[in-house]
C-alpha cells in the first residue's frame, strides 16, 4: 500500500510545513505543529464535469426510499434509551468518560445482549486489556459467551484486514486511543492518529452496515486526544457523567443522529456489573427526617422523561477577597447570573459569601427549569430558613427577574404527584388549570414573589 504523504500543520496560523518542528516557521508560535494525513495525490483542475465517476448521483425526494430503520435491542433497557430505542444497523457510536467508570462493562454486557437479538458476530477489539482479562469479567459477570468474536490488536491495519474476514455484525474497539495506523508516524493517541484511525473505520462501518462502537477515554491532561475530537464523525455520543465514586452511572447521550439528545441512562454499578435502575425518575432524593436549610426537590427534564432532584446550597460567610462560587452539576455562569438577577431584583444580596452548589447524584443539569430551584435553595441557606416541606420546584429566570415557563410543565407535576409531593412552586405560564392528582401549584411570575413560600 502506498504510504500517504503528511504534512504538519501550525494550529495557530494554518502553516504547513513537511517536517516537525518545535516551533511554526511561519508565525513562530511554539508547540503548534500537529501531523495531518495529505490526500495521496492532489491536483487542480478548471472543469469538474470531467472528474464525475462511479454510482453517486443527484436525487430527486421521490426517488429517495425510505428504509424502515429496524432496531436491534440489547435488553438492557436504559441502554437502549439512550441510543434512541435500540442499535441501528450501521450506525457508528463514541462512548467516553473517564478511565474505571465503566466503558468496557457496559459494552461488552451489550455485545452480549445484541448477539442474542440476532447482531452476531459481534467482534470485541480490545487494545488496553489482555483476551484473558476480558474473558474473566465476561465470566464474571455470567454474560452468555457462545457467540462473543474476541481480537486483542492496536494496529488499525491489522484489525481492519481481520474485520473484513470476520465481518461482524457488531464491532468494539476498546479503546481508539489505543489504535495506531501505519500511514501516520505520530505515536497512538494523538490527534492525528486517533481522528485517522476513527475516520477509517468509520468509513468501514458506513460501507458494509456494520454497528460500530468507539470507546474513548476523557484526559484531563491532554497528553492522549479526547473523544471531543471525533464527535463530528459519529452518529450518537455518549458519555458517562457521573463520578466513579457514586454507585450510580448515568450516560447520557451528547448528541443522537437516531434519538433524541440528552436522554439519560442509569445505571447501578453492582458486583455483577452494570444494571438498570428500575425507578429513574426519584433515586437522587434523599428523605430528610427534618427540614434541611438550603436543599430544594426540583423536577428536571432531561432527553424524554422526567426526574427529580435535589439541588442543595450552602452560603457562608466568606475569608475572600473574592468570594467563591462553587457548583457540582450546575453551570458556574448560570449561578452568577442568578446571584445577580437575586440582588438586582429580589434586594438579596450575596457580597462577600461563599456560594455553593450541589446537585446530589451526580448529575450534571443542562436545562433552564433549574434556576427557580437553584434560586430558592441559595436564598433558604442565606436566610437558614427550610422551604415548605414535600414541595417541589421548576421554571426558567429572565434577566428582568421574570420567572418563566419551561417545557413540559404538566408532564413534570405528573412525575411529582407520583412521587407523593403536595406543592409545586412553578411559573405561571406552567399552572395548569386542574393540577395532577392532589398537588397544590403555586404559581409564580416575578423573583420577588418566592419570598413569601420559605417557610
Ligand atoms: P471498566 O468497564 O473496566 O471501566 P472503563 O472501561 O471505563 O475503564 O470498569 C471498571 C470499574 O468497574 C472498576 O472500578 C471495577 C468496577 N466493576 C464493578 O464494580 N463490577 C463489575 O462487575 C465490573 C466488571 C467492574
Ligand atoms: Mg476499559
Amino acid at each position: 500500500m502506498a504510504q500517504a504523504k503528511s504534512s504538519y500543520v501550525c494550529q495557530s496560523c494554518g502553516g504547513q510545513t513537511a517536517k516537525w518542528s518545535g516551533q511554526c516557521p511561519a508565525c513562530g508560535d511554539w508547540n503548534t505543529l500537529s501531523e495531518f494525513a495529505m490526500p495521496a495525490k492532489g491536483r487542480s483542475r478548471q472543469s469538474w464535469s470531467g472528474a464525475v465517476s462511479g454510482e453517486s448521483k443527484v436525487h430527486s425526494p421521490d426517488e429517495v426510499s425510505l428504509e424502515a430503520q429496524t432496531r436491534a435491542q440489547s435488553g438492557i433497557g436504559e441502554f437502549d434509551r439512550v441510543l434512541g430505542g435500540g442499535l441501528v444497523p450501521g450506525s457508528v457510536v463514541l462512548l467516553g468518560g473517564d478511565p474505571g467508570i465503566g466503558k468496557s462493562t457496559l459494552l461488552l454486557q451489550a455485545l452480549t445482549g445484541l448477539a442474542g437479538q440476532g447482531v452476531a458476530p459481534g467482534l470485541y477489539v480490545t487494545g488496553e486489556e489482555s483476551l484473558s482479562q476480558v474473558m474473566g469479567r465476561a465470566q464474571r459477570l455470567g454474560l452468555p459467551i457462545e457467540g462473543l468474536r474476541l481480537l486483542a490488536e492496536t494496529r488499525l491495519e491489522q484489525v481492519l484486514g481481520l474485520v473484513e474476514r470476520e465481518q461482524p455484525k457488531l464491532l468494539i474497539i476498546d479503546s481508539v486511543q489505543t489504535l495506531y495506523t501505519d500511514t501516520l508516524e505520530s505515536a497512538p493517541g494523538g490527534v492525528a492518529q486517533v481522528r485517522e484511525c476513527a475516520a477509517q473505520l468509520v468509513r468501514y462501518a458506513k460501507r458494509t452496515g456494520t454497528g460500530l462502537f468507539l470507546v474513548g477515554h476523557v484526559t484531563k491532561e491532554g497528553s492522549l486526544a479526547g473523544p471531543r475530537v471525533l464527535e463530528h464523525m459519529v452518529d450518537t455520543v455518549l458519555y458517562f457523567e457521573s463520578e466513579e465514586t457514586s454507585r450510580y452511572r448515568i450516560v447520557r447521550a451528547v448528541k443522537n443522529r437516531f434519538g433524541t439528545a440528552n436522554e439519560l441512562g442509569l445505571f447501578a454499578m453492582t458486583e455483577r456489573g452494570l444494571r438498570e435502575v428500575s425507578n429513574p425518575s426519584a433515586i437522587f432524593l434523599t428523605r430528610h427526617d427534618q427540614d434541611v436549610a438550603g436543599s430544594t426537590v426540583m423536577v428536571t427534564r432531561e432527553g424524554t422523561r422526567p426526574l427529580l432532584l435535589e439541588v442543595q446550597a450552602l452560603v457562608d460567610d466568606s475569608t475572600l477577597a473574592t468570594p467563591r462560587r462553587v457548583c457540582v452539576g450546575f453551570e458556574p455562569n448560570r449561578l452568577a447570573m442568578l446571584l445577580a438577577v437575586m440582588h438586582r431584583h429580589a434586594g438579596v444580596s450575596s457580597h462577600g459569601q461563599d456560594v455553593f452548589l450541589n446537585v446530589v447524584g451526580g448529575v450534571r443539569v443542562s436545562e433552564t427549569g433549574a434556576d427557580l430551584p437553584v434560586v430558592l435553595s441559595v436564598l433558604s441557606s442565606l436566610k437558614d430558613g427550610p422551604l415548605l416541606r414535600r414541595t417541589v420546584v421548576f421554571g426558567e429566570i429572565g434577566l428582568g427577574g421574570e420567572v418563566r415557563p419551561v417545557p413540559n410543565g404538566e408532564e413534570r407535576l405528573r412525575e411529582a404527584a407520583k412521587h407523593g409531593f403536595e406543592r409545586a412552586i412553578v411559573p405561571a405560564g406552567n399552572a395548569p388549570r386542574k393540577a395532577p392528582g392532589d398537588i397544590q401549584v403555586i404559581a409564580i411570575n416575578k423573583l420577588d414573589e418566592v419570598f413569601n413560600h420559605l417557610h
